[in-house]
């Protein structure tokens, strides 16, 4: 029997996610400041304020809305990380503004879609937050929790997550609904962080 086996192929609805994203991601990976000159402490904290502005108002809208069903949502909320980076960086939480125009949840589809997207993200976080080390000194306990929410486990997270994205039935309509909400998050997100004058 071989041993090393080729992984599987990506899920189809994986496949319509990675091409329908990829240039939302690209285009706002440019535009944030984490390695821009101008990025000292006062940006940083600017740009994790907005973040939470996000982040807040839309994993309160997933956890009243209908989850696709197996889905675990408490393990997996990063609004508690941005709360715990906020107060370590003396920035005072309720005075922040959230933001009201958010990705669509009508649909179970469209919650997976939203939620592929919140988990794709902390993929990138490992990288951020060596560079926020070197540059400010932050670490998870004065700042970057957020950044590093699942820790060592971010690879294992995100594996568990595409088993259980794989594992949904999906019509073609469904998969285009999750495709579009993805791409909604994005979206949303990029102009927010436009409004909150934060992006490059
Ligand atoms: C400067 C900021 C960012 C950097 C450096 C970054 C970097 C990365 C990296 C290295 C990956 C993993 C790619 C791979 O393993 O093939 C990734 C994946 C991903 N990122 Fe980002 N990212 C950033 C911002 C964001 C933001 C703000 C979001 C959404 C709010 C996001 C959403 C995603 C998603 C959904 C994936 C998963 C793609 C897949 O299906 O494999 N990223 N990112």
């Amino acid at each position: 029997m071989p041993h090393d086996s080729p992984p599987p192929p990506p899920s189809s609805v994986l496949s319509a996610l990675r091409a329908g994203t990829q240039t939302l991601h690209v285009a706002l990976e440019k535009r944030l400041p984490f390695f821009s000159e101008r990025l000292d402490l006062e940006c940083y904290k600017q740009l994790l304020a907005a973040y939470y502005g996000f982040y807040q108002p839309l994993e309160s809208n997933l956890r009243a809305c209908t989850l696709p069903d197996g889905f675990e949502l408490s393990t997996r909320l990063k609004t508690p990380a941005l709360r715990q980076d906020l107060r370590a960086l003396n920035v005072h939480i309720p005075s922040l503004p959230v933001c009201d125009t958010l990705p669509p949840l009508d649909h179970p589809a469209s919650v997976l879609g939203v939620l592929y997207v919140l988990e794709g993200a902390t993929l990138g976080g490992n990288v951020l937050r060596k560079h926020l080390f070197e540059q400010l000194g932050l670490d998870t306990d004065n700042g970057c929790a957020f950044l590093y929410v699942y820790g060592q486990a971010t690879g294992m997270q995100w594996k568990a997550f595409l088993d259980f994205l794989g594992s949904v039935p999906l019509d073609a309509p469904s998969r285009a609904l999750v495709v579009h909400a993805a791409c909604s998050t994005f979206s949303c997100f990029e102009q927010w962080l436009e409004r909150q004058e934060v992006l490059l």
